[in-house]
C-alpha cells in the first residue's frame, strides 16, 4: 500500500463551545474527540499530524503523550492555508495526505479504511468524501456533472438553487502530496469568507487534468460535527448508545438502555445484567455472570465474573475479584483489592484496602490503609484509624479473625491469626496470634438509680 499519512485540521477556535477547554478535546464518550480520531488512525496503523492554532499551547499539553507531529496555523485563514501550514508533514512527494476535521468525533475505522481503499483502486489523484443528507445546512455542497466531480460550493457561497442539493461535503478528503506541494497556493480567498478554502483545490486540480473521485457514503451519523455543547452532548449520546448497542449484541442484558451511560472502552463478560440508571466509565472491566445494580457508578475498576454490586455503589480504581458482593450503597475508593467471595455491604467504605479471600465486612464501616487476612470478619462500625494528623498508617489483621463491632483500629496496628477484638474496644497495640483484646471500660450497674433520682420505674 502507499504511504499515506493523516493531517487533522484543528486550528478553529471553537468559540461556539465558549469554552476555555480547546473544542477538540471535550469528551464524547468518555473520550476527547482528537483523541476518539487519533485511536482511528493508530487502529488503521496511519501516522497522524495535527494544526493547531491559539490553541495550541493548551492542546500541546493534552497531546504531550502521544506521538504526532504538531504544526501552527497562527492566522486562521481558512482550511486551506491551515493544510499550508503543515507542509513538513507531506513533503514526502511520493506519498498521500488524508485531511480531516478535529471535530468529528462519531468516525469509525472502516469509513477512512473503505476510503482509502476506494482512493488507490480508482488510482485517484484526490479523493472527496461526501454523503446525502436531509440536513444540508452547513455543509459545502458537491457537485457531479455526468456523474464526474464538478465543485465544492460553500454553504455562504450558495445560492438558493444550489443549496437544494444534498450532496454535501464532510470535509475528509485524501490528496497525493505531490499536488498539495504544488497547488495549495494556487487557492484564492476571493470568497463570502475571504478565507483560503481547502474545498476549492479538487476544482484547480480538476482542471489542470487531474482525476478527482467523489467517494459517497450513506453513513451521515459518522460525520457528525461538533460545534456546540448541544452538538457535543448529541455526539455523546450517539456514542453512548453505540457502546451499549455492541454490549447487548454481545450477550449482556441491559434493562431500559436509555438510563444507562457505557462509556468506551469498557468490557463487559457475557450474561451480565445490567439494571436501570448504571454509569460505566474509564476502561472498567467486568467479569461475566456479573449483577450491576441500579445506581451503581463503576470508574476504572475491575469487577470479576458472578459479582454482584448492589444499588448505589460507587466504585472508582478498585479490583474486586469474582464471587464477591458489594454494596448497597458501598463505597470502594482507589487501591481497594479484593480478593474471591468478599462481601462488603452498606456504608462500608474502602481506600487502599487489600481484603483477602472470605473477607466480610457488611456495615457501616471504614477499612483504610490496611490489609485484611482471608476468612476476617470485620463487625458494623468498625474504624481503621489511619491518620494522625500529618501522616497515613497501616493496619494489619491476620487471618480467621473476629473484630467487633465498633472497634477503632488506630493505626499502624498488627492484629494477629484467629485472634478477637472484643466489641467497642479502641486498639492502640499490636495483638498477636490467637488472643482476645478488649479496651472497653469495665460496664457500672447501679441499682435503683432512677429512683434515687426520683424519676418513675413502674406505670
Ligand atoms: C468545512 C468545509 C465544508 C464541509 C465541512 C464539513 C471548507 C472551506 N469547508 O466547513 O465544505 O462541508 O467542513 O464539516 O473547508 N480549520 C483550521 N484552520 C482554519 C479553518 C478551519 O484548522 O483556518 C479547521 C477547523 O478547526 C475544523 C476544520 O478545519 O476542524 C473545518 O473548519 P470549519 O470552520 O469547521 O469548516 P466548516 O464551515 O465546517
Ligand atoms: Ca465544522
Amino acid at each position: 500500500m502507499q504511504e499515506i499519512k493523516w493531517l487533522i485540521l484543528a486550528a478553529g477556535e471553537g468559540k461556539r463551545m465558549k469554552s476555555a477547554t480547546p473544542k477538540v478535546f471535550h469528551k464524547v464518550g468518555g473520550i476527547p474527540i482528537f483523541f476518539r480520531i487519533l485511536n482511528t488512525a493508530k487502529k488503521l496503523n496511519i501516522k497522524a499530524g495535527a494544526v493547531f492554532g491559539k490553541n495550541i499551547e493548551k492542546a500541546k499539553k493534552y497531546v504531550k503523550d502521544v506521538q504526532i507531529n504538531i504544526f501552527e496555523q497562527t492566522e486562521r485563514l481558512g482550511t486551506a492555508h491551515a493544510v499550508m501550514c503543515a507542509k513538513e508533514f507531506y513533503a514526502d512527494e511520493n506519498g498521500y495526505t488524508l485531511i480531516t476535521p478535529g471535530d468529528i468525533p462519531l468516525i469509525e475505522k472502516n469509513d477512512i479504511e473503505n476510503f482509502i481503499k476506494f482512493t488507490f483502486k480508482r488510482d485517484a489523484d484526490a479523493t472527496i468524501l461526501a454523503f446525502r443528507t436531509n440536513n444540508p445546512k452547513g455543509y459545502g455542497r458537491v457537485f457531479e456533472i455526468d456523474g464526474e466531480f464538478f465543485n465544492i460550493i460553500e454553504e455562504k457561497d450558495a445560492n438558493e438553487e444550489e443549496k437544494q442539493n444534498n450532496l454535501v461535503n464532510s470535509g475528509i478528503y485524501i490528496f497525493k502530496n505531490s499536488l498539495l506541494l504544488e497547488y495549495l497556493k494556487e487557492v484564492s480567498n476571493n470568497n463570502a469568507q475571504n478565507e483560503y478554502y481547502l474545498t476549492d483545490l479538487p476544482y484547480i486540480l480538476k482542471h489542470k487534468g487531474y482525476s478527482i473521485a467523489v467517494f459517497k457514503t450513506s453513513e451521515e451519523e459518522n460525520f457528525y460535527g461538533v460545534n456546540d455543547r448541544k452538538q457535543l452532548s448529541k455526539a455523546d449520546s450517539i456514542a453512548i448508545k453505540r457502546n451499549i448497542g455492541k454490549h447487548m449484541d454481545n450477550g449482556i442484558t441491559i434493562y431500559q438502555p436509555e438510563t444507562v451511560r457505557i462509556e468506551d472502552d469498557v468490557e463487559i463478560g457475557k450474561d451480565t445484567i445490567i439494571y436501570p440508571g448504571v454509569i460505566i466509565e474509564a476502561r472498567s472491566k467486568i467479569g461475566k455472570n456479573c449483577i450491576i445494580k441500579s445506581g451503581s457508578i463503576i470508574i476504572g475498576s475491575k469487577i470479576g465474573a458472578n459479582t454482584s454490586i448492589l444499588e448505589y455503589s460507587h466504585i472508582e480504581g478498585a479490583e474486586v475479584s469474582s464471587n464477591c458482593s458489594i454494596g448497597p450503597f458501598a463505597r470502594l475508593r482507589p487501591g481497594t483489592v479484593t480478593e474471591e467471595k468478599v462481601k462488603i455491604g452498606n456504608f462500608v467504605e474502602t481506600k487502599k484496602a487489600v481484603l483477602r479471600e472470605g473477607v466480610k465486612s457488611s456495615h457501616l464501616t471504614y477499612l483504610g490503609d490496611c490489609e485484611i487476612g482471608e476468612n476476617s470478619n470485620i463487625g458494623a462500625g468498625t474504624i481503621t484509624c489511619n491518620y494522625d494528623g500529618e501522616k497515613k498508617h497501616k493496619t494489619i489483621i491476620g487471618k480467621n479473625c473476629f473484630i467487633g463491632s465498633d472497634t477503632q483500629l488506630v493505626a499502624p496496628v498488627k492484629i494477629g491469626n484467629f485472634s478477637y477484638i472484643g466489641a467497642g474496644s479502641t486498639i492502640t497495640s499490636d495483638v498477636p496470634e490467637c488472643c482476645l483484646a478488649l479496651s472497653r471500660v469495665k460496664q457500672r450497674t447501679i441499682k435503683d438509680w432512677p429512683k434515687k433520682k426520683g424519676k418513675k420505674c413502674n406505670n
